[in-house]
């Protein structure tokens, strides 16, 4: 385990930073949620209602997080109290608090697709890959393979800043580049592509000025950029002073954009060139790892192939994430509380695994978990940093400057960040605010009433959560006469 330098851990070069961020935030949302949101809410006018937030609402809060993170040189907790005073504390803690929320389900997910990749790679995708999903996705199948991929996070989050995420970015996003790259081109060729690019953009104009869309379009930027929470203000902290950290955001959050989308020109003409439109419906995480491997298993070797391919790629990106999500809490942990970073990963890694347990034994709490966190920890995570920076933190114009000469909207950005942001932001809360309640509920009274014999119906609009809706296919559990 390569120990840090004294002093504080720094990247290696510009390059290494750029990679690691956009390692955290490519990862599970981009490679289905953003497809999925975009087909279920009027195609390319999502697309485009998506790009508008990112330039209104994701690049200023970027830029913010970045310039909070390199001006301090500290992780989130540390890092409001000495730019902002002791009153601002609970923003960090607040930061901490979604890092382990959403790492806790996340790895769980993340887990399945170590399953499936090892399905991929070894034995070949389960015919039935339903009833597939509903053995491993609940119980001790999902600990197992939850406990496995929070331990790769660990392993590289305590090797360090440098020798292990900068490496695991610097070495793994290009291949997921590739892939995704490659197997968008693959498919573009496919009898039926032209049906999935119809389902994935055809533009439906009732999307806009629907606050639902609205707010499902900002949850997701939030939740794809890896904002609202300090991960990146936690790479930033990172940073020398020298980098052109405007640049760089655009380059970051450009190529999180172009994975999300190019991943849906990727996955749509898999799943209709088989004539498995309807399977979409259902929910997001069921059509992942339901309806393409279903795909996967009836396209022969060369489904074996894409999607082995695949769900390495997915793999990857959940990685290079999940290490951004754990170094939050490594970070703070290291600066607040004088831990070593090894001691930070472990007991950081084992706390966030047995929090996410329950996530692993019944969905309805990954439901839960991801509500919570995506539909408003992040948005209001978004909303405090963009005041701390806007009316608090003395002088991020120039900060945000140094090493950007000639960037003249920075006055203009302090200004976004202090009136319009704030706005834009209690809006899209006033509506997920009561979603995710509502979401809770919904959740919580099915974990109330377990196992029912008959599968209920999945109401695909009654749980409008990203990561959520799974429909178990036997209802609660695996079937029981399903044989392995
Ligand atoms: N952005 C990642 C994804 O799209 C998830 C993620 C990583 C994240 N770090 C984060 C989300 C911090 C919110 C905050 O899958």
């Amino acid at each position: 385990m390569a120990a840090e330098p004294s002093g504080r851990a720094q990247w290696s070069s510009s390059l290494g930073f750029v990679l690691a961020a956009v390692g955290s935030a490519v990862g599970l949302g981009n490679m289905w949620r953003f497809s999925y949101l975009a087909a279920e809410h009027g195609g390319a006018v999502f697309v485009v209602l998506y790009i508008m937030l990112i330039l209104l609402v994701g690049l200023p809060i970027m830029l913010a997080e970045f310039v909070v993170g390199r001006a301090s040189k500290q992780s989130p907790v540390q890092a409001f109290i000495r730019l902002g005073g002791k009153a601002w504390r609970p923003v960090g803690y607040l930061c901490v608090i979604s890092g382990f929320l959403i790492l806790a389900y996340y790895g769980v997910i993340a887990g399945w697709v170590v399953r499936y990749t090892w399905d991929g790679l070894v034995t070949g995708f389960a015919g039935d890959a339903g009833a597939h999903f509903g053995r491993i996705a609940e119980g001790l199948d999902a600990i197992f393979l939850q406990v496995i991929f929070m331990a790769m996070t660990v392993g590289i989050v305590a090797a360090g800043v440098r020798g292990g995420i900068e490496r695991a970015a610097v070495y793994l996003m290009p291949v997921l580049f590739a892939i995704v790259a490659g197997i968008a081109i693959y498919v573009a060729f496919l009898e039926g592509a032209a049906a999935g690019y119809r389902e994935y953009l055809v533009p439906d104009f009732g999307a806009l000025f629907n606050l639902e869309v609205f707010a499902a379009a900002a949850s997701q930027a939030f939740f794809s950029l890896s904002l609202g929470m300090g991960a990146l203000l936690t790479y930033a902290s990172y940073l020398s002073r020298s980098d052109h950290l405007p640049r760089e955001s655009m380059v970051i959050a450009g190529t999180d954009f172009a994975v999300a989308f190019v991943a849906g020109l990727m996955v749509f003409p898999i799943i209709f060139a088989l004539g498995l439109g309807a399977v979409v419906g259902e929910s997001t995480v069921g059509a992942l790892f339901i309806s393409l491997p279903t795909a996967f298993a009836e396209m022969g070797a060369t489904g074996r192939v894409i999607g082995a391919l695949f769900f390495i790629a997915l793999f990857v990106g959940a990685l290079t994430s999940a290490i951004s999500l754990l170094e939050v809490v490594v970070s703070a942990s290291i600066d607040g509380l004088g831990w070593s970073r090894l001691r930070a990963a472990l007991v950081g890694g084992v706390a966030i695994t047995i929090i996410g347990i329950p996530t692993a034994l019944d969905l309805n709490w990954l439901t839960i978990y991801d509500s919570i966190s995506g539909k408003v920890f992040l948005v209001l995570g978004g909303l405090l940093l963009s005041l701390f920076v806007g009316w608090r933190m003395k002088d991020p114009i120039a900060e945000a400057g140094r090493g950007a000469p000639g960037v003249r909207w920075l006055g203009f950005w302090r200004m976004w960040l202090r009136y319009v942001i704030p706005l834009i932001l209690l809006l899209i809360l006033y509506y997920s605010v009561p979603a995710s309640i509502a979401d809770v509920r919904g959740a919580i009274q099915q974990l109330r009433q377990p196992t029912e014999v008959v599968a209920p119906p999945v109401d695909p609009e009654a749980l409008p959560v990203p990561l959520d809706e799974v429909p178990l296919p036997e209802g609660a559990g695996p079937p029981p006469d399903e044989a392995e």
